[in-house]
């Protein structure tokens, strides 16, 4: 028998050849041999985009591969809780949006449940009076928009939410492709395999371009869409369009929250991928060739990290970054990749929220009588003298109730500013206060569009998860962020092409079925 390549006898290499062919019904690249499943994996940052990242990638790589989910502070990241006698309240990521669909699958196979989110009436203050206060009446509020801005602001009206609609139902078209497995190598890809060159020319044009040009009136803009868009994203309407959606979103009915903290969300998710948390921040990372016990040489990436005041490092043959990438929030250097990582500088908006128990003095907003102020949020237009955002009534994490304004007694209210809230500022809101606490965030990306996403591959198997929040930032955003960066680096680990950046996969899916 004549010995074939590498000297193995006929049988054998048929053998090999057979195995591999059964290997391939799996899904082979071309005719390379599969390549053994990742020893190690690290996660940087435990908010919800790398828990959830963490949670997808045990489910895709399955019991045996380590996961490290590195944390420098607390499991949650953006989303957290303040705590006023002994309550807690949200301070960070507060709403979700009954069509943000991972949150809620979350909720319910992690043992969770949901509270209604408080939904009082809703005003807004221009500095020296009340522009706009919402009724209880449906009725009514469409006489008053009628009213105060004209008839077109009912046509406007029902425009705004058929271009939501639309929107949220171009949207779930993620959940259909995630729940099959495909996966995209960069975030316009895959907003472009939901809404085509309609949805991602939204990150080109500001809000404001956009409305201009469906004809709403200024003082409607600036009385009704600004005001939402600063309470949401402490912003104008000169955000993207898809953003400005995403906040329009928030006045829809049926939002909701995690009951005991959205956090909680997140350590659920880490317990349930049995990764492994590690309290340190990573300091760099760094592509190194490792011989493993195979033999063969491998390229690994180093992580290097401090916990306290000891420094160590590990190696890993995947890395998913779940943290803005900018000095002021991570400060992650890239050590001798070549091409180098592009540096990011990405600006995140500072914000303050501030959590105030005390009785509001509502003749600030209005001149009528403390007893007929029945409202729940008070919004704010783009003034300049004004010193915060919005000003809402909010209940603990615990309850399940909608906090009524009218009894005169002490709330506790939850201001949004841009900088921290002297005592002569919250006594000029309060006729008297109890408690304040505060939480400084650098809350979300400012958004100058055009818009481009910060790239998800960085480097071989180096993923970055929150260029996502570019086209918006919310925490369903970095959900389906993390389920995407885990099915990509699954997928590239495997070479299976054919499940990443399929076009017309919404077709493709529908005669699937
Ligand atoms: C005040 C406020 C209100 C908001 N309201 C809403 C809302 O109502 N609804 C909504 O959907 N979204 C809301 N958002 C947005 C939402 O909270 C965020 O989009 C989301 O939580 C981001 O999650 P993430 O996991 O991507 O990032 P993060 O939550 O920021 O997680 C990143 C984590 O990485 C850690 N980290 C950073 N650098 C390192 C390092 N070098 N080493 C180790 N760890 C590191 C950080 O400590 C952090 O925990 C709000 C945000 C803020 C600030
Ligand atoms: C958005 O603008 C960029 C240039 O800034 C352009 O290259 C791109 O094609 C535009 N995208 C859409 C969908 O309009
Ligand atoms: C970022 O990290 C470098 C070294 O890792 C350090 O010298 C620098 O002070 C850090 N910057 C910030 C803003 O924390
Ligand atoms: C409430 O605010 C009004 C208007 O700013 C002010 O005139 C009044 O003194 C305030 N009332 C109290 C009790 O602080």
């Amino acid at each position: 028998m004549k010995p074939l390549a590498g000297g193995l006898p006929c049988f054998l290499t048929f053998g090999l050849w057979l195995g591999l062919l059964l290997l391939c019904s799996w899904g082979c690249p071309g005719s390379a041999a599969p390549r053994s499943p990742p020893e190690k994996i690290a996660v940087i940052g435990a908010g919800i985009g790398g828990t959830s990242a963490a949670y997808y990638l045990r489910q895709k790589f399955g019991k045996d591969v380590k996961i490290d989910v590195f944390e420098k502070g607390e499991v949650g990241g953006r989303l957290a809780t303040l705590t006023m006698q002994g309550q807690e309240y949200e301070s960070g990521g507060s709403i979700i949006h009954p069509l943000n669909l991972h949150m809620k699958r979350f909720v319910k196979d992690l043992g969770l449940s949901a509270v209604q989110s408080p939904s009082g009436l809703v005003g807004v203050y221009n500095g020296e009076t009340l522009v706009y206060e919402e009724s209880s009446w449906f009725i009514i509020n469409m006489i008053k928009l009628i009213w105060y801005y004209g008839f077109q602001s009912l046509r406007m009206h029902m425009w705004v939410e058929d271009i939501l609609d639309k929107f949220m139902s171009l949207f779930k078209r993620i959940y259909r492709y995630q729940s099959h497995d495909y996966a995209f190598s960069s975030v316009e890809k895959l907003l472009h395999s939901l809404g085509g060159d309609d949805f991602l020319g939204l990150f080109n044009r500001s809000l404001l371009e956009t409305l201009q040009k469906a004809g709403f009136s200024e003082k409607f803009l600036d009385e009704i869409i600004t005001p939402v868009m600063r309470v949401n994203y402490g912003q104008t309407m000169n955000i993207n369009g898809f953003v400005g959606a995403v906040s329009m979103s928030c006045t829809d009915p049926g939002l909701w929250a995690v009951k005991g903290g959205n956090k909680l969300v997140c350590s659920r998710l880490l317990q349930a991928s049995k990764s492994n948390l590690i309290s340190g921040s990573v300091m760099s990372i760094e592509e190194k060739t490792r011989t493993k016990q195979t033999g063969n040489p491998t390229k690994v990436y180093e992580v290097v990290y401090q916990t306290g005041p000891e420094i160590h490092s590990d190696f890993y043959d995947i890395v998913l970054v779940a943290t803005p990438l900018n000095q002021k929030m991570s400060n992650i250097t890239f050590l001798n990749f070549d091409p180098p990582i592009e540096e990011f500088h990405q600006y995140y908006e500072p914000l303050v929220t501030t959590l105030i128990k005390g009785q509001l003095n509502s003749t600030v907003f209005s001149s009528r009588a403390l007893d007929e102020f029945d409202l729940g949020t008070i919004l704010t237009t783009d003034n300049p003298d004004l010193f915060i955002n919005s000003i809402g009534l909010v209940s603990s994490v615990e309850e399940n109730n909608n906090p009524q304004p009218k009894v005169e007694r002490a709330h506790v209210w939850k201001v949004f500013s841009a900088g921290p809230l002297t005592k002569e500022q919250i006594l000029k809101l309060f006729v008297s206060y109890d408690y304040a606490v505060k939480q400084s965030w650098l809350a979300y990306p400012h958004y100058t569009p055009p818009e481009k996403c910060p790239s998800t591959i960085l480097h071989d198997q180096l993923y970055y998860l929150n260029g996502i929040e570019f086209a918006a930032s919310a925490m369903e955003m970095s959900a389906v962020a993390g389920y995407n960066a885990a099915l990509l680096a699954y997928h590239r680990w495997n070479g299976h092409t054919h499940m990443i950046d399929q076009e017309d996969l919404y077709e493709k899916l529908k005669t699937e079925l």
